[in-house]
């Protein structure tokens, strides 16, 4: 059976050309670029090539970026490292209820410490107003940080307006990048944007490997990982040189194939899934803004059914996708996005996240539409076949 993956917002999987790149730095390659040697020289010119590349992807300057760890550093990075910036006296932040965990809990930490979040609501498709931005903002505020891209549904926010709105006052901006990069274009030249995160593994390279774009000028920041000078003083450790030049050639692939026209591609496929899911499925409902969003992503709710049984029914016949519920976060809570978005709790629990990757074809949708219409009506068959707790039979 042909395995059908559609869960690339959660990770993607390796390219083979980015493999091949990493490979032989665990061997022969494996200088340290600190190290004044042919070997160090050596890793040192690989990390330069793919700081070129990670730059390249979003018309940054080489010397704009900072490797991290991933996702998660390079926000939690943007939100300490502005918060404790040396000199800093600001104790407001504006940010939203949709933002990954990654900004959400540094800035909870920050909450306790006497910082005061501000954390706008989004309307009913995931969007920010922009408006709201602008009016939350104060001559306290240190900060705004709004995702370019939200997972769950893909609603993209138009951070050129709030960015404006930030820096109007003087105010510095910061994006969670880490869904959109790779997906539509990302181009830091035409962005009101001070600081973007980006994340290697969503985009086909390895895990634990990321950037964080700090525009040139941008006051000095707190730095969360200290140790030697590496990235020019501002993130401390032995550079991560395999998962650095698996993370270049993933942008240098990513950046080739949004201008070969596959992301129309992707919007094909998505269309004609949510077409096919729409007509064969009654009681099917599209969670996220239908226009602004990524082109590979699409959250859906069926009415009456249970998303976590539709996941390992559509697993048992070989299709990865996710869902919103709380069993399957295993936190105990719905999807905090559908949640802010005021989706009722029964629809979160019977939504699905498709995210379509590069590796998806047309008939790949046909496949899955037939296996999911399948699941929907035998689960909710069952779910009439079962007496309710507390009937009387
Ligand atoms: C919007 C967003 N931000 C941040 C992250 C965290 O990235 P990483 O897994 O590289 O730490 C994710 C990962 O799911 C994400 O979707």
């Amino acid at each position: 059976m042909r395995k059908i993956y559609l869960d690339h917002n959660a990770t993607t999987p390796v390219s083979q050309e980015v493999l091949d790149a990493m490979l032989p730095l665990f061997k022969e390659g494996f200088g340290n670029p600190s190290s004044v040697h042919s070997e160090g020289r050596a890793a040192r010119v690989r990390l330069d090539e793919s700081r070129e590349q990670v730059a390249g992807l979003i018309g940054a300057k080489p010397s704009e970026m900072v490797f991290t760890s991933g996702g998660s550093e390079s926000n939690n990075f943007a939100v300490f490292g502005t918060a404790f910036a040396p000199g800093n006296k600001k104790r407001h932040i504006v940010t939203c209820e949709v933002e990954h965990a990654a900004i959400l809990n540094p800035l909870k930490q920050l909450e306790v410490m006497g910082f005061h979040i501000e954390r706008l609501p989004v309307d009913s498709v995931g969007r920010v107003d922009p408006e709201r931005v602008k009016n939350a903002l104060t001559e306290k505020t240190l900060l705004v940080t709004i995702q370019h891209a939200n997972s769950e549904v893909g609603t993209l926010q138009d951070i050129g307006r709030i960015g404006e709105y930030a820096h109007q006052k003087g105010i510095l901006f910061h994006t969670d990048a880490v869904q959109s990069v790779g997906k539509v274009p990302v181009d830091v030249r035409n962005l009101p944007v001070d600081l973007l995160s980006m994340s290697s593994h969503k985009i086909y390279g390895p895990k634990g490997i990321g950037a964080l774009f700090i525009r040139r000028r941008t006051p000095a920041l707190f730095s969360p990982v200290c140790g030697g000078g590496q990235e020019n003083k501002r993130r401390g450790g032995t550079e991560n040189v395999p998962g650095i030049v698996g993370f270049g050639k993933a942008c240098q692939l990513a950046k080739e194939r949004m201008t070969r026209g596959e992301v129309e591609r992707l919007i094909e496929m998505r269309d004609q899934l949510w077409g096919r899911i729409e007509q064969s499925v009654a009681g099917a409902e599209l969670f996220g803004c239908s226009d602004n969003r990524l082109p590979n992503t699409l959250g859906c709710g069926f009415e009456s059914a249970d998303g976590d049984t539709l996941l390992i029914a559509l697993d048992m016949e070989g299709i990865s996708v996710s869902t919103g519920s709380a069993c399957s976060s295993g936190t105990g809570m719905p999807s905090p996005v559908l949640s802010a978005m005021r989706v009722p709790v029964e629809k979160i629990n019977s939504s699905l996240r498709f995210s379509l990757g590069w590796g998806n074809t047309l008939s790949d949708m046909d496949r899955v539409v037939e296996t999911l219409a399948r699941a929907v009506q035998q689960n909710r068959e069952k779910s009439l076949a079962t007496p309710k707790a507390g009937s009387i039979e």
